[in-house]
């Protein structure tokens, strides 16, 4: 079937994978992206893809209405939102809680109002588990679980979840809602834990651990969320909330004791620094619905998928370098003769 998905945020890190999967699996699908470039933007990620015809690329900001027009303009077939951007490290959020609020919410009801406007048959909205907040030592989120958000990054994705929630219940707006643990693989900005300690221990720099490096969190494979995501695309209910897990759960600090022995470097560039402010001890996904509902499972095993996204950093240290030093952003301009 032909059809345009626009999708948001897709020069980030999970939306350029999904952009590229989208193309990979889905022959006579277009697919229009719009994205405004921020420093967690970098088209390079889609390098391999950007001349297909089956690729439009918009730069525009989703808080802009005459930007989110352009986007759909530029679709060509009955058209599906996959909605991914947004802003999305903690610790900004921790430093300046306004660009989140900006994009993450209001953001959100511009491309919300703009899809309803154009009656697009599916508006996936990609969330997170840390809407929930925090969990002790035992227990896991299930599409129940109240709301608690601890962080300003968090309670923004939650604002933007309801949003998408009244949209279904007040105008029967085809909104689905996707509730995802912590991410892995290529194109992560090195800010995030995984890039960054793989950047610092490659460079011998120290690998800075929040608090006492027991935090917890369940880690994913970025392409099995991908694949969560079009699975939710095709076959989810309107109005349904899906978490989408692992089942893969490691304190922070097995996580850089792994990533130092598969690098063969020292565990003496450990550092213990101060805590983040607020910081959530425990993520755990029940993921039960999406499997059983729409039969989607995990396919790929930490024990492979971590080994196998550390050599995608070695294998691409000149992206890694250009993102770290900034020259990721001259690409828009060389590629396109603009800035
Ligand atoms: P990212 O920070 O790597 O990418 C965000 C993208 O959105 C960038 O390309 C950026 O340029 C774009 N963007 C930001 N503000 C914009 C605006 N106003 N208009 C248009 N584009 C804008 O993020 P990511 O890690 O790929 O996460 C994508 C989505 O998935 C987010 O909504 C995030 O909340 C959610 N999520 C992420 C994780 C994770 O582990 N990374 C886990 C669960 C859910
Ligand atoms: P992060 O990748 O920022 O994701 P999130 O906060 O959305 O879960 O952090 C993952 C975990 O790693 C979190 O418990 C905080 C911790 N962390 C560190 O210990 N050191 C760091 O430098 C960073 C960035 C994160």
């Amino acid at each position: 079937m032909k059809r345009s998905i626009l999708v948001s945020g897709g020069a980030g890190f999970i939306g350029s994978n999904f952009v590229q999967l989208l193309l990979r699996q889905r022959a006579d699908w277009q697919v229009v992206n719009l994205d405004q470039l921020t420093y967690a933007g970098n088209l390079e990620n889609l390098s391999a893809i950007e001349k297909d015809p089956r690729y439009a690329f918009v730069q525009g900001d989703i808080c802009a209405q005459a930007d989110v027009a352009r986007a759909f303009a530029a679709c060509r077939a009955p058209v599906a939102v996959v909605h991914f951007a947004a802003e999305s490290h903690v610790d900004r959020s921790i430093q300046s809680g306004l660009p989140f609020v900006r994009t993450n919410v209001l953001g959100t009801q511009v491309l919300l109002d703009e899809s309803r406007a154009r009656k697009v048959e599916r508006f996936v909205h990609v969330s997170t588990d840390e809407v929930y907040g925090s969990l002790g030592a035992s227990g896991k989120f299930t599409e129940d679980t109240p709301l608690a958000p601890n962080s300003p990054y968090s309670a923004s994705k939650a604002a933007s979840d309801l949003l998408v929630r009244a949209a279904f219940h007040t105008h029967g707006f085809p909104g689905l809602i996707t509730r995802c643990s912590n991410n892995y693989g290529p194109y992560q900005f090195p800010e995030k834990l995984i890039p960054l300690m793989i950047a610092n221990a490659s460079d011998d720099q120290p690998l800075p651990v929040y608090g006492d490096g027991m935090n917890v969190r369940d880690w994913l494979y970025v392409e099995d969320h991908c694949e969560a995501l079009l699975a939710v695309l095709e076959r989810g209910q309107p109005g349904e909330v899906y978490n989408i897990g692992g089942n893969n759960e490691y304190p922070n600090l097995a996580i850089v004791r792994l990533i130092l022995a598969t690098l063969k470097k020292p565990e003496t560039l450990i550092r213990y620094v101060k805590d983040r402010p607020g910081h959530d001890r425990r993520y755990a996904i029940d993921a039960g619905k999406i499997h059983r509902e729409l039969g989607w499972e995990p396919r790929f095993r930490f024990e492979q998928a971590l080994p196998r996204t550390i050599q995608w950093y070695q294998a691409n240290s000149l992206w890694l370098q250009r993102v770290r030093s900034g020259a990721y952003r001259d690409y828009y301009a060389r590629q396109y003769g603009r800035s």
